[in-house]
């Protein structure tokens, strides 16, 4: 089926004929069979129940054995954990169990620490455990989980009874009913036929029914392409959200379908408070919500504490195909805790090298070496920044990966001195398939020392991608691993230096004539586990190698690499971005939700194709796109093989210019950016976020994913229609609340408001209240603007007053976490007086200085003189001047060191 697809995929793509996704590729629900026998059960008393004589009480935990009254073979105990952060941790496991049940090994940061749990109450039927201010009730029979902020329910796990956990075990003789499985004994032939070990295994799917009570919306589960805010699944024949990494030509829009990456993250919120749940398993999910608000499904009650019932707006089912069941409930009670929380588990991106967050220019594929060379002269020559250069399979030997063209990118390392000669950098592309070629280095090492993922019955994989016949490195073998993460050395990578980085495509994995294009579920990994247990964490793990190969080959510099599969913690080793999208307004339109779902699941560096992959899009479109693609974290155009090229530079002289400017406004807010990832690192929060992250409490922002936050200061709200000269944004924050147009500086309060826009506007805000570094000097890479001074953007409140943060270091290496080379500026503008500040006791001594100070919406417009007082420059004199098409006031030349804390007061 799968060659197929591929060769079908291939006449279309090379006709250039515009396709929908064949859904038939790929399966329903109700096609996978797990999914199918678990959502027929009906809510209702649920068959588990805990024996609370075995309960054990420790420190930081509780366990008792947990029993299937139907099948009381099974061998079950539940944990319950307290984690450091207001964080619940519950796993159920077999106990000497046919085979150990999979755990993930790469998304958690390390194992979470414990917190002290005390026991409230204990008798046979309940235990009631504390920590902090939050509760937990565990019932025995039937077993249910409630879970408290300070009295205030917010989750009940099994409140359906939908929990499921069905055990390893014999097959049953012919005659015997498996009753795990109950009506659906074609589940032992479907998936588990024989095994490479001849143990039986059985079908084992877990299961779990949530409910929150008071919420009112769910967020999160990437990787979909569908709105922010989750759907009711199930009714209009909607499947659940499926998580399974697939590569799916052409997905389509406001779907639950699976694409590229798999984020088992949920987030249930209302405006009084927010509830998170990590469900921590790699295998096949699928999970069904059911909000209220939707109107299709009368809500269900759930019982509280002595007998007061209050409303469950939404509940989520998850439901995987194997593994053990460990989930983590994050108590928020905001939505910034809860996702504050699951970065606290899953880690965060170490802050990136500036150039990372610039431009990157990238198709598939620059022709040749020349190609690149000039690509980068003709940016240059029409004035627009332009960071990365990127290549896609074709720079390769006949896509056998760490090896080039040896026609088109005959000298690699004059293509690379060239390029990195300006400041700029590369990107190559490396996928995981192998090509099996015999005389292939990588392929005959691989075989040699048996580091290929296997079938069951020992003997290599054999796949097809890109290259044809292809067998794939087994990613969770030691030995493989560290032979493959040497191959990234620049002696060994040859045209390589230390300004080319990694793109990780197609890891999936994507295999073209695989069940639903990916690797099938009974291959087996190092550890004797079968693909089916580790399928959404194998990117993970793959890229995992290439971020350590990177840091062995370059340990003074911060590694960049992209992935396109992704898992919980992938954001420890890669940014991601949307796949193969198209050159329509919908795409442009998604690419917004797609990556705040993205962010507020850890994966705050994201972007989407600008312009998008598939098709042309038309002028405006990409006009648009570029005004869009510069408020997402990652920034790069790219394009398929058969699309026109369609470089800025290639445009009439209108639409560059709008582009340009757009360019360089996204250059001007690099040290934004900069910051925000700063920030990320060290706090867990996001770099992007949607409106309900900040203003929770306000219902108006529940449903809106067209608008995009860049950390708290910038609101975006990109044109995404075609022939618009208005849109609609709404301004949160209340009617006191101040929002100043980037451009004109034009005063809004907070509100709904009609935006006119012209082909050149972005609709962007900066927030009363906020200080906005930016380096405004128009550069051709971000390389050249590390010395450059800035300018501070002050838009005051209501009561003209502001306050903003800036973080500067060599934009590069390490140096800022080895040796706390780094400066972190507060600054504060109040009673007419800016104040600059070191947050940390850090130095590094940066060249950047403060070349200007806006001030936007001031009260005195007859302000002529400010005075500056730092221990450089004593006390001095700074002219000011009005501007009264623009209104503000700017302050000229303060010509301050950012290391130095300063006052500037407006006399
Ligand atoms: C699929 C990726 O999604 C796309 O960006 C890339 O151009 C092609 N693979 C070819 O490598």
């Amino acid at each position: 089926m799968g060659r197929r697809i591929f060769l079908l995929g291939l006449v279309l793509a090379l006709l250039g004929t515009p396709l929908a996704v064949d859904k038939n590729n790929f399966k329903t629900c109700e096609q996978s069979s797990f999914c199918r026998r678990l959502r027929k059960y009906e809510p209702g008393n649920s068959v588990y129940h805990l024996d609370l004589s075995s309960l054990q009480v420790n420190e930081n935990s509780i366990e008792a054995s947990l029993v299937n009254s139907e099948v009381p073979a099974a061998n079950l105990k539940l944990h319950l954990q307290a984690v450091v952060g207001n964080i619940f941790r519950v796993t159920v496991d077999e106990v000497n169990g046919l085979h150990p049940r999979y755990k993930p090994q790469f998304a958690l940061n390390g194992e979470p620490q414990v917190n002290k749990l005390e026991v409230l109450e204990r008798n046979l039927e309940t235990v009631t455990v504390k920590c902090g201010s939050n509760k937990v009730k565990v019932t025995a029979n039937p077993l249910k989980l409630e879970f408290y902020q300070s009295e205030q329910l917010v989750a009940v796990v099994n409140g359906k009874g939908l929990f499921a956990f069905e055990h390893y075990r014999n097959k049953p003789a012919e005659g015997e009913t498996d009753v795990q499985i109950k009506d659906d004994p074609g589940a032992w032939e479907e998936n588990f036929k024989s095994h490479h070990d001849s143990k039986p295994r059985g079908p084992s799917a877990i299961g779990a029914d949530f409910s929150f009570p008071g919420s009112e919306r769910a967020y999160g589960l990437p990787e979909h392409g569908d709105y922010l805010p989750l759907r009711t699944t199930g009714t209009g024949g909607n499947d659940p959200y499926r998580l399974y990494n697939l590569d799916v030509f052409e997905y389509e829009l406001d779907s639950t379908m699976a694409t590229y990456g798999s984020i088992p993250v949920l987030y249930a919120h209302g405006t009084k408070h927010t509830v998170g749940v990590f469900w921590h398993n790699a295998a096949e999910t699928w999970v069904d919500i059911n909000n209220s608000k939707d109107g299709n499904m009368v809500s269900s009650l759930v019982n509280l504490v002595s007998g007061s019932k209050t409303e469950a707006n939404v509940d989520a089912r998850f439901m995987s195909e194997s593994g053990a069941m460990d989930f983590f409930v994050l108590m928020g009670p905001t939505p910034r805790d809860a996702v504050k929380q699951y970065a606290s588990l899953t880690g965060v991106h170490t802050l990136p090298q500036l150039f990372a967050l610039a431009y990157h220019q990238s198709r598939w594929n620059y022709n040749d070496q020349d190609d690149v060379t000039n690509v980068v002269a003709k940016f240059d020559i029409h004035n627009m920044p332009l960071d990365v250069m990127w290549l896609d399979i074709e720079y390769t030997d006949s896509k056998k990966y760490f090896t080039w063209d040896p026609i088109k990118f005959s000298q690699p390392e004059n293509m690379v001195s060239n390029l990195t000669g300006t400041g700029r950098k590369l990107v190559v592309i490396i996928d995981p398939h192998i090509k099996r070629e015999a005389g292939y280095f990588l392929h005959e090492d691989a075989l040699k020392y048996d580091f290929y993922v296997k079938n069951k019955e020992g003997n290599v994989y054999e796949g097809w991608c890109w290259p044809g016949s292809s067998s794939y490195l087994d990613v969770y073998n030691p030995a493989a691993q560290d032979y493959y993460k040497k191959l990234y050395s620049l002696e060994f990578f040859k045209g390589t230096t230390h300004d080319v980085w990694l793109w990780n495509d197609m890891n999936e994995p994507s295999v073209f004539n695989g069940p639903e294009v990916t690797m099938p579920k009974d291959m087996v990994h190092y550890g004797g586990w079968e693909h089916r247990d580790v399928h959404n964490e194998y990117a993970s793990a793959y890229i995992r190698i290439t971020h350590q190969g990177l840091l062995l080959r370059s340990p003074h510099r911060r590694p960049f690499i992209l992935t396109r599969g992704h898992f919980a913690g992938s954001q420890r080793f890669a940014a991601t971005w949307t796949g193969d999208n198209e050159a329509k307004w919908s795409h442009l339109a998604a690419s917004l939700p797609m990556c705040l779902s993205e962010a507020l699941s850890g994966l705050s560096f994201c972007g989407a194709d600008v312009g998008g992959f598939f098709h042309n899009p038309d002028p405006e479109l990409l006009q648009r796109w570029y005004q869009g693609g510069i408020w997402l974290p990652f920034f790069r155009a790219h394009a398929h093989i058969d699309t026109r090229r369609r470089e800025p530079f290639l445009y009439p002289d209108e639409v560059m210019s709008n582009i340009r400017h757009s360019l360089r406004l996204r250059y001007a807010h690099l040290p934004l950016w900069y910051t925000l990832f700063w920030e990320h690192e060290t706090t867990g929060e996001p770099v992007i976020r949607p409106l309900f992250y900040h203003y929770p409490e306000d219902e108006k922002v529940l449903d809106i994913d067209n608008t995009v936050l860049v950390g708290q200061s910038v609101l975006a709200r990109p044109v995404t229609t075609a022939g618009e000269t208005s849109v609609e944004v709404y301004l949160p924050g209340g009617s006191n609340a101040k929002w100043y147009d980037i451009e004109d500086y034009n005063l809004y309060q907070g509100g709904s408001h009609k935006v006119p826009v012209s082909l050149d506007k972005h609709v962007v805000f900066y927030r009363g209240g906020s200080i906005i570094p930016r380096k405004d000097r128009p550069r051709r890479s971000s390389t050249v603007m590390h010395n450059d001074p800035f300018t501070l953007y002050v838009a005051l409140d209501s009561n003209n007053a502001a306050s903003g943060t800036l973080y500067v270091d060599d934009y590069q290496s390490f140096e800022y976490k080895n040796d706390k080379k780094y400066l972190y500026v507060h600054f504060k503008f109040e009673n007419n007086k800016l104040t600059s500040s070191l947050i940390d006791k850090t130095d590094y001594a940066t060249e950047e200085w403060i070349e200007r100070v806006i001030i936007l919406g001031p009260v005195n417009k007859h302000v002529s003189k400010a005075k500056i007082t730092s221990k450089s420059l004593g006390v001095a004199t700074l002219e000011v001047s009005y501007d009264a098409e623009y209104k503000s006031l700017t302050i000229r030349k303060p010509a301050v060191s950012v290391r130095e804390p300063f006052t500037i007061e407006l006399v």
